[in-house]
């Protein structure tokens, strides 16, 4: 039976319906809401507000978050603390990892990350079904990211800890070629997009790679194992093949993902608002 559920009739549940199920594990991903930024004149804190109003709304509250990267613009402490008062109403725990707008030490100071000081952001968090692993792509003050030895090293390391454990890997920048050269001059260069194949080559238990960085929604795939980048709550990036420079555009409508482990696998859901 196909239902339309109108809001004020959520919470009931319909005649000769199936029985009521657990929510399988939901991880929320919030990506890019540049707090801080003015980039022609658009405040992107109401971007995400909304999204974390929407986010809060859900009929089945994520177990965590994850927000993945350029939570702010300029990197300062108190932008920090507005995207932590912003995100409160969810009231899941959050995992953030830095993207090219961050400072690592002023990220990692604001949500008690693992490391000291300006080192790469990279944790694991055991979640129960699901581990999801951060893994930071930055170059302090470039736009474009990398994967070293060291951070490729430490992630082998990771993953080998639990091998049989669905594993969500998180990082800002996508380990993929866009096919559009602005965006591919700022991300990640084929070596280093090689190399992390090559990692997870052995680590069949990465079910996917999720990303932000691109302000838009995208899916493509890296050693077998699909790749997705979401919205960002502040502008989103235009569709433009042949763009000469970054083209994002206001006004387009943000969201966000809402990955669910089903059995052993992650189903992934994106939401756009407005
Ligand atoms: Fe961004
Ligand atoms: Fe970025």
């Amino acid at each position: 039976m196909i239902r339309l559920t109108r809001p004020a009739e959520a919470a009931q549940p319909p005649a000769g319906s199936l029985p009521p199920v657990p929510a399988p594990f939901l991880v929320a991903q919030i990506s890019d809401p540049h707090i801080g930024a003015n980039w022609d004149g658009e405040d992107p804190l109401p971007g995400l507000r909304e999204v974390v109003e929407a986010v809060a709304a859900l009929p089945d509250p994520p177990d965590a978050v994850l927000l993945s990267g350029d939570l702010t613009d300029n990197g300062d402490a108190a932008e920090y603390t507005t995207v932590l008062e912003t995100l409160d109403p969810i009231g899941a725990p959050i995992h953030a990892i830095p993207g090219n707008h961050d400072d690592r030490a002023a990220l990692r100071t604001a949500f008690a990350l693992p490391g000291t000081g300006g080192d790469p952001v990279q944790w694991t968090a055991d979640l129960g079904p699901l581990r999801l692993v951060g893994l930071d792509t930055t170059i302090p003050g470039r736009d474009g990211g990398a994967l070293d030895a060291t951070r490729l090293g430490w992630l082998d390391a990771e993953l080998a800890r639990a091998p049989d454990q669905p594993t969500l890997l998180a990082m800002h920048h996508p380990p993929i070629a866009t096919g559009v050269a602005p965006w591919d001059a700022i991300g990640l260069a084929p070596e280093d997009r090689a190399a992390l194949a090559g990692v997870l080559q052995g680590h069949a238990q990465v079910r996917r790679v999720v990303a932000g960085h691109l302000h838009q929604t995208l899916t493509a795939s890296i050693a077998a194992r699909p790749v997705l980048t979401v919205p960002s709550t502040y502008v989103q990036g235009r569709l433009n093949f042949t763009a000469s420079e970054i083209d994002l555009v206001p006004g387009e409508p943000r969201g966000f993902a809402l990955h669910a482990l089903v059995g052993r696998e992650i189903v992934s859901y994106v939401r756009t608002l407005g």
